[in-house]
């Protein structure tokens, strides 16, 4: 009966988004019901629900450390969460991409981390196999869903993330060349770090904003709400569906 088809088919799972700016957040966190917040170290973090799903939100800030900081504390406060996804908007520096469109990171990269010098390939940092994070690929099939029925533009694609706001042409392709990146930005790769360190899975969203050339800043503060916006759709849809 109905009451069975809840245990079986719908998991109930506990998730962290996290974001680094307020205005990528803020659409999520206005969705969630039964709020209340908690203290993880220097960290407040909303708990609620969104479509039955348990859900905590907080802010990170910008920039790797302070989205390792915070995801490194929040896992540590709250070991009952399951998994993590990253929203945020990003500079879109693959091909055929337009502002808006939405990246679902299948794997990150840290474009500037260099220990090229020991021997390891750019991005790859001591201790891993490989320069790339891969992303949990259920949580990529479910968001992929999740994007296809709120008709959001969507790719899956890589994230290149580093602490540096890509602002020409020049950098942005060859960002893009060296990882086959399909967006840039500056905390995913940090995060998904700090997730493989911590055995959770992980997730980075990213809606473009600009292209990462000499328009970029002023790109950037014109559709990061409106970029925003998509990925708190996707993120709704995506917990409501489960
Ligand atoms: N986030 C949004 N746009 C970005 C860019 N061009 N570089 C780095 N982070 C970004």
């Amino acid at each position: 009966g109905i009451l069975k088809e809840k245990n079986t088919e719908k998991e109930e799972m506990t998730t962290l988004v996290l974001g680094a700016l307020e205005e990528e957040i803020a659409d999520v966190r206005a969705a969630m019901q039964h709020t209340q917040e908690k203290k993880a170290g220097i960290y407040t973090v909303l708990c609620g629900m969104i479509g039955g799903q348990e859900l905590y939100i907080s802010k990170c800030g910008v920039g790797k450390v302070n989205a390792a900081a915070a995801a490194s504390a929040i896992l540590t406060a709250f070991p009952q969460i399951d998994r993590v996804i990253n929203t945020g908007v990003a500079g879109g520096i693959g091909k055929g991409l337009h502002r808006g469109d939405v990246v679902v990171g299948t794997q990150t990269v840290q474009h500037d981390f260099d220990a090229t010098a020991d021997g390891k390939r750019k991005g790859q940092i001591e201790g891993f196999d490989s320069e790339f994070f891969a992303s949990d690929p259920a949580l990529c099939a479910s968001m992929a869903q999740a994007l296809s029925a709120e008709k959001i533009v969507f790719t899956a694609g890589v994230i290149a993330s580093g602490d540096r706001f890509v602002a020409d042409k020049a950098t942005a392709e060859k960002i893009a060349a060296e990882f086959g990146a399909a967006a840039c930005e500056m905390e995913s790769a940090a995060i998904a770090q700090v997730c493989a360190l911590y055995r959770v899975p992980f997730l980075p969203l990213r809606a473009i904003s600009d292209g990462g050339d000499d328009d970029a800043i002023q790109s950037f503060y014109e559709f990061l709400h409106a970029a925003a916006a998509n990925n708190a759709r996707a993120i709704i849809r995506f917990l409501q569906a489960e």
